[in-house]
Parts: C-alpha cells; structure tokens; sequence
C-alpha cells in the first residue's frame, strides 16, 4: 500500500514497511525525527507534545494514532473509545509530517505472542487497579518505537506512570531513542485535558475541576510541613465530598520509583485517580522539598 496522500492536509502510514520507507527518506535527509504515540481523539494536551519534540530538536513529527487493545482490561472502554481519525488529521494539520494509523492486524499480526512486561514501577497505582495495562502499554510503545526508530519520543507526564515505565523499557532495552517528558495541558479550570472528559455530565465536569485544586493545596501542604499521611487523607474525603464515587489512591511517591513515602525528605510527587461518572480521572504533581 503506498502512502496515503490524499485523504488528509498530511500524509498518512497505515503499514510499518510504508512508515519505515519516509523515515528512511528523512533520514538521508538528515531530518531529526519525533515520535508522538497517541490513542486519537486528539486534543490540545495531544497537541502540545509536537511542540515539545520540536523544542527538543525534532524537525519531523510522526504521530501515532492506535486504539491498542492489548491495554484495556476486560470491561474497559476499548470498544466506546472515541475513534475520530478525520477530525484528528485535521487538528494535526500541517503541525506534524505524518500520521501512523495501522489497523490490528498490523499490529498484533495473526500468532501474536510476544508481551513486553516492565515490572517494579508497574506493580503500584494504575498497576494495581489494571492489572494487565502496562503490558500493553509496554508491548506497543516497544512495537510503536522499533516500527520507526525516532530520534526523540514524546509522552506527557499526564500519564506520569507510563512515562516512568516507558523509560525504564527503553533503558532496559537498550531501544536508541531519547523519552522526552511533556507537561500536564490543562482546561481553564486546572482539570488535566483527557480524551475520556467527554464521557462527564455538566454536574460532574464541574466537579471534575476541583481535582487538581485539591491536589494542589495539598502538595502545597506538604510542603509546607504538613503530614502526608493526614494530609493525603483528608484531600481523599474532600473529593468524596464533592461527589467523587470513588478515590483509588491519592498518593505521595518517590519521583522514579513510585515508592510510597512516609516524610518529605526528597523531591516527591503526588498522584490520584478518582472516579466520578463515568471516567476515571488522573492527575499529578510535583511536591516540592522546601529549604
Ligand atoms: P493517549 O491517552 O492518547 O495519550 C497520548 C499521549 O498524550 C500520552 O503521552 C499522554 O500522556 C499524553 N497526554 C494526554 N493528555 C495530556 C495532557 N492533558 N497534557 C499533556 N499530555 C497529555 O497514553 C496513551 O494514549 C497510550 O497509552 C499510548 C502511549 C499511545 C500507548 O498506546
């Protein structure tokens, strides 16, 4: 299949040996490549990641566009995911270079059997709640970075546990590509932009909002010398309060290992999910050692 050149303002790969031919143009070209793997249903947060890998030298932009269903677990969305790739390739317009969007079998082509698995950081937070997630997050950045071979990879620390486990893949791997962190894109209200925000009611919207206020008051806190402990539980029933169902962890760590922390006595950061409606919704920070 030759590229697809037509459809969109962007050219676009729905193969591996496609994707492989304009990186190798690019490369005698001497271009420096980013690559941006998203899910779709792009937004500014999305967006932003291009900027990052162009601020980190890149002067081509690959974004990826896979629904990967080796990381939903049974009963998850996978199925009433947004899949939205006219309205993506338009909002990535002439921002990136080439969209990657192969179909499953591409990907997981028919035999499939082999599973990347990252472990100590995967064990904890999101690790804990999917148990079968970070394999498939693992599995596809590996496929998704050896199918291009970037010079830079971007990933918000919106998911700040796949970045970390991501990293240590690459480490462990020895796959030749820098992992660059991008900050968190918010709504004017604070809330994290994430493509399941959709799925929130008006009432819950609102209250989705306070989230990373809460978060941040108390990060503040601690810092200031408050007790994690007592601080963490008290933010966890502020959000109850407001109308969260539920609180899966509100929790301060270690910045690499997601050790859980008793006392602030290094750089740390503060991480949650909670459910309210229907999504669930993630946030962190950084809890800043003071003095
Ligand atoms: P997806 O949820 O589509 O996110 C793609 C990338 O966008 C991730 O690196 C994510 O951290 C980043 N991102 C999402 N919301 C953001 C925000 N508000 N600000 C900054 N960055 C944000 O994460 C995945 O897809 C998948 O797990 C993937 C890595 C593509 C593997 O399938």
């Amino acid at each position: 299949m030759p590229l697809d050149t037509t459809s969109y303002a962007l050219p676009v790969a729905r193969t591996v040996a496609d994707l492989r031919t304009q990186v190798a143009q690019w490369r005698k070209a001497d271009e420096t490549i980013a690559m941006v793997p998203t899910m779709g249903a792009l937004h500014e947060g999305h967006l932003s990641l291009i900027d990052v890998g162009r601020q980190n030298g890149a002067t081509k932009t690959i974004v990826s566009i896979f629904v990967n269903p080796t990381q939903f677990g049974p009963g998850e969305d996978f199925e009433a995911y947004p899949r939205t790739e006219p309205q993506d390739a338009k909002k990535l317009g002439n921002l990136a270079d080439l969209i990657f969007a192969p179909n499953g079998a591409e990907m997981y082509p028919e035999g499939y059997a082999t599973t990347v698995s990252v472990k100590g950081v995967t064990n904890t937070l999101e690790g804990e709640a999917r148990p079968t997630h970070f394999d498939g997050v693992a599995t596809v950045v590996a496929k998704l970075l050896l199918a291009c071979g970037p010079d830079l990879a971007v990933f918000g620390e919106k998911d700040y546990q796949q970045l970390l486990t991501i990293r240590r893949m690459v480490t462990d791997l020895a796959i030749p590509v820098k992992i660059v962190g991008a900050p968190i894109l918010r709504e004017e209200d604070g809330l994290a932009m994430s493509s399941r925000n959709v799925y929130l009611t008006e009432a819950e919207r609102t209250a989705a909002g306070q989230l990373n206020l809460i978060l941040k008051a108390t990060a503040d806190a601690i810092s200031n010398g408050a007790a994690i402990e007592t601080a963490c539980t008290s933010a966890q029933q502020k959000l109850l309060d407001l109308g969260f169902a539920q609180v899966d962890y509100l929790t301060v760590r270690d910045t690499v290992s997601l050790a859980p922390i008793a006392k602030l006595d290094r750089e740390a950061r503060i991480l949650v999910a909670a459910k309210i409606g229907k999504p669930r919704l993630l946030d962190n920070m950084p809890v800043h050692l003071r003095g």
